[in-house]
């Protein structure tokens, strides 16, 4: 039969009404914000083609309450469906602001809610494309019941399936609560922010200015908050970290990471290694220099870059397959380990750990931030969520010390007694219960105060205690760790290692669950 003929009108009439709501005008509203629309949003996310979208003709289902207009228009304001990234299903919902600036209503939250059930069933990731005034002003009550289903749903789908949102735009009230249940959050720079409450309620309740960027721009959650984990200039590189990191995932907690061949061979033999920790045992060196020289040409792709930037976090790939990176980084406050630097890799421990992701730790660590500030603000706690990571996590678990592993830092950092798989220490490594200058301090006390000129009697009694106490040996003798490895050798200790791992199987006794130290 005819397409055209009169059977098909209303069909043909409504592709036409769904096509000019999609049209030229909606995407220059949005380009002139400086933003994609929503649909090419998804071109960019998705392989060519293959995008299949649900509930494109729904629309509001609630009457005019009287209080301000209900657009009618399809879709409600979301566009949703699944497609292939890279050959891999993902499911994908992504709001668009010309339907009443991409506010959430009950119809709009039920199709969010369909991806997000359909995701999980069938065990693929899913992305929120976010760009949203937040609940529904007509709508009430409808639009906070709507919004709490979506974090319920966030959190039924925890650990089972990837879950990543995408700020392209507002996301403001309770709606910030969604993205944060999620796993990653990416943020584009200019043009999205988060907050629990905007500018104008900040100058009411406290008297203070502050603009949308300052408040909650895309730097300010990266640098400050940690609540964005990945920020870039622009959508389109926005949408590109999200494809990247997504290659690093299995679609589910049931699955393993993607085996992706290394574009170029690498040797194992890396001499280089072997001169990237200085002489001097208080000069500070690059610890990504490490990553990149051990892992797969170009892989390592780091998360949460610019917050806690004494610990570096990331993934990477050995030989094709994806580990998560945990490295402290001597460059920054010496690599020390504080609140933030606990809270973000605790997070990051606990994600690889739900998906199957091996882990792997640099370490180089001075110890504990010492201090009131610390002190007052948790650090027990907060160091205590790492601890409990660390322990908690039963995937393949490597430890490489490469320089200073003190104190309460060395049992945290994957420790042998906490389950690390692989212990190995370079010859450059300091393992003792403190630094020298400290323990030094403390047991030569007395002879210190003797001495007329004690500073020179502590260096060399610090230096003693580097060559006696701090070096790895004691702790390879006693079995603490499984081997001094020379540095050059790291990348094929590491291949081989993990790959002695890949069917390791932990049982722990059965509960609801732990109780991690929040
Ligand atoms: C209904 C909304 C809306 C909302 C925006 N619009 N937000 N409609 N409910 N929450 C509509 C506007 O009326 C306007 O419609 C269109 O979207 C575009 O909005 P503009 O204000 O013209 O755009 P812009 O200048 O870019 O400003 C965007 C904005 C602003 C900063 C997001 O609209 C705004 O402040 N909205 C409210 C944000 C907010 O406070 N949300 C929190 C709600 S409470 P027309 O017809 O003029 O085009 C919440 C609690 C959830 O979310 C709790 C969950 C537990």
């Amino acid at each position: 039969m005819d397409i055209k003929g009169k059977i098909y009108k209303d069909f043909l009439d409504r592709i036409d009404r769904f096509k000019t709501q999609n049209g030229p005008q909606q995407i220059k509203n949005q380009h002139n914000k400086g933003k994609l629309h929503a649909r090419e949003r998804i071109e960019l996310l998705f392989d060519k083609n293959s995008f299949e979208e649900l509930d494109a003709f729904v629309t509001s289902a609630t009457p005019d309450t009287g209080f301000g207009k209900i657009d009618a228009a399809f879709g409600d304001g979301v566009v949703i469906g699944h497609g292939k990234v890279n050959g891999r299903l993902v499911y994908v919902y992504a709001q668009d602001f010309n339907v009443m600036g991409g506010s959430l209503g009950a119809v709009h939250a039920k199709k969010i809610m369909k991806v997000q059930e359909l995701a999980l069933r069938v065990g693929a990731p899913i992305i929120g494309l976010i760009d949203s005034g937040g609940a529904r002003i007509q709508e009430g009550v409808a639009s906070l019941s709507g919004y709490a289903s979506i974090f319920h749903n966030n959190v039924h789908s925890s650990g089972v399936i990837p879950q990543i949102s995408v700020i392209l735009g507002p996301a403001a009230g309770g709606a910030v609560y969604s993205p944060a249940l999620t796993d990653f959050i990416f943020m584009t720079k200019n043009t999205s922010y988060m907050f629990v409450t905007g500018p104008d309620v900040v100058k009411e309740v406290l008297n203070e200015e502050v603009t949308f960027d300052e408040l909650g721009g895309a730097e300010a959650h990266a640098r400050k908050s940690g609540v964005a984990n990945f920020i870039y200039e622009d959508e389109e590189n926005t949408i590109l970290g999200v494809k990247k990191l997504l290659s690093f995932f299995p679609s589910n907690n049931l699955e393993n990471p993607p085996f992706i061949e290394p574009k170029t061979k690498k040797d194992v033999f890396i001499e280089k290694l072997r001169t990237i920790v200085p002489d001097d045992p208080n000069k500070p060196y690059d610890v990504k220099k490490v990553i990149e020289l051990t892992v797969d040409q170009d892989s390592f792709f780091e998360v949460s870059e610019q917050f806690a930037p004494n610990l570096v976090i990331g993934f990477a790939r050995l030989d094709g397959k994806a580990i998560g990176i945990i490295a402290n980084q001597p460059k920054v406050l010496a690599g020390v380990i504080d609140i933030n630097s606990s809270l973000k890799g605790a997070r990051f421990v606990r994600f690889c750990d739900a998906f199957n992701i091996p882990l792997l730790t640099l370490e180089d660590v001075p110890g504990f931030l010492p201090g009131l500030d610390q002190e007052h603000n948790g650090i027990i706690k907060h160091g205590a969520k790492l601890l409990f990571a660390f322990s908690e996590a039963t995937v393949p678990k490597i430890t490489v010390i490469l320089r200073k592993a003190y104190g309460g830092a060395f049992c945290v950092l994957n420790s042998k007694n906490i389950g690390g798989d692989y212990n190995f220490a370079w010859p450059t490594a300091e393992i003792a219960v403190m630094g020298p200058e400290g323990a030094v301090s403390i047991l030569y006390k007395r002879e210190l105060q003797k001495s007329d000129d004690p500073k020179k009697l502590k260096k060399e009694f610090a230096s003693k205690y580097r060559q006696e106490v701090a070096n790895p040996y004691i702790a390879d003798e006693k079995g603490y760790i499984d081997e001094v490895i020379d540095p050059a050798d790291t990348r094929k200790k590491l291949i081989i290692a993990f790959e002695t791992l890949e069917n390791k199987h932990v049982d722990n006794p059965s509960r609801k669950h732990g109780n991690m130290p929040l």
